[in-house]
């Protein structure tokens, strides 16, 4: 299977543009936040509540940084002229994270202090390694001045179960994902890269031991038997459903989503847009060939 998904991920720069972004229009709301708003107003009518998220990640210049805020000050002006609730989805690499963090801070906060008072909430994704700490460190320096933001942790990585404690103790809004990057193995949990099963057992853990720190828990993942087993734990410890919500990206595994929602529980969509969507679906397979393969199948299924 590795193969055959690794295989798939290099024949992408084969692939016409054209086939990449008809099977992007799956994954990604479009490229302008015209798509966006639509794709959320129609979400939010379903009963899903979502994330937004505006493609592009590393800048390598203060200038592309400035572009990035006037983007994101336009989207939270225009979220708020339709009066549609969010989430924001900031990815704090391209705020300028590996330029100068100081200024990163600035800009995150500013983003903030204008979602804040249109609210709309925020959540820090968490990118690769080379960010881990640096994302840390800018959330508990935003926290004290705006703690209207969440940020995601990765169960694929060893060093969560050393960054969880402080912010469940602190009770913050937590996202736990298995992890999208190509890390070295060094940083992985055991057996993580070789049996992927592995990660899950470091999932569950962390939820619940979110959970019962009292934080809120976005539990972002498409995985069935990972959310069938946390369902039974959840309902075992009677927690509350509004203490958690599951969350899904885009064009992936409608039908669960659907179910869980039918299920009584909080589901939230990632919509990812933006006119950098022939890059960003190129890097992602590229990355994790893992994801070519799920296309692929996805595709060949009809799903
Ligand atoms: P797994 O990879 O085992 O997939 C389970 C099943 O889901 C597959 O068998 C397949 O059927 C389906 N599937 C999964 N991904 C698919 C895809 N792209 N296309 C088609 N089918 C697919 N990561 C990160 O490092 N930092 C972050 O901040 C975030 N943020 C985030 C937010 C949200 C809302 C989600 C859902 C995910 C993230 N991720 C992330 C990505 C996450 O770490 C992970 O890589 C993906 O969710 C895929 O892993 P699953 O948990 O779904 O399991």
């Amino acid at each position: 299977m590795r193969i055959l998904n690794t295989m798939a991920a290099r024949a992408i720069p084969f692939v016409p543009r054209s086939l990449i972004r008809k099977i992007s229009r799956r994954y990604i709301a479009g490229a302008t936040l015209a798509d966006a708003l639509d794709r959320i107003r129609s979400l939010h009518a379903a009963g899903y509540s979502t994330t937004l998220d505006l493609l592009g990640e590393t800048v390598s210049s203060p200038t592309e940084v400035e572009a990035v805020v006037l983007e994101h000050l336009t989207l939270i002006d225009a979220l708020h002229a339709d009066g549609l609730r969010t989430e924001l989805s900031i990815k704090p690499s391209a705020f300028g994270l590996l330029l100068d963090e100081a200024s990163c801070k600035r800009h995150v906060l500013r983003i903030l202090d204008a979602a804040t008072t249109r609210g709309i909430t925020a959540c820090l994704d968490m990118e690769d390694v080379t960010c881990t700490q640096k994302t840390l460190d800018l959330f508990a320096r935003i926290e004290t001045a705006n703690a209207n933001m969440g940020i995601a942790l990765q169960a694929y990585l060893k060093r969560t179960y050393d960054d969880i404690g402080p912010l469940q103790h602190r009770m913050n809004r937590l996202r736990i994902c298995k992890g999208i990057y190509a890390e070295a193995e060094t940083h992985l949990v055991a057996d993580a890269s070789r049996n992927r099963n592995a990660i899950n057992e470091h999932f569950v853990r962390h939820v619940s031991s979110a959970l019962r720190a009292g934080s809120f828990v976005g539990i972002a993942t498409h995985d069935e038997t990972l959310i069938e087993s946390l369902i039974t734990w959840i309902q075992r410890e009677e927690i509350e459903p509004d203490r958690f919500e599951f969350q899904m990206l885009l064009g992936v595994g409608e039908p669960l989503r659907e179910r869980l929602r039918s299920m009584g529980f909080q589901v939230r969509v990632y919509v990812p847009y933006g006119h950098d969507w022939y890059g960003y679906s190129t890097r992602r397979i590229k990355e994790n060939p893992r994801i070519a393969g799920y296309i692929l199948r996805a595709l060949l299924s009809g799903n």
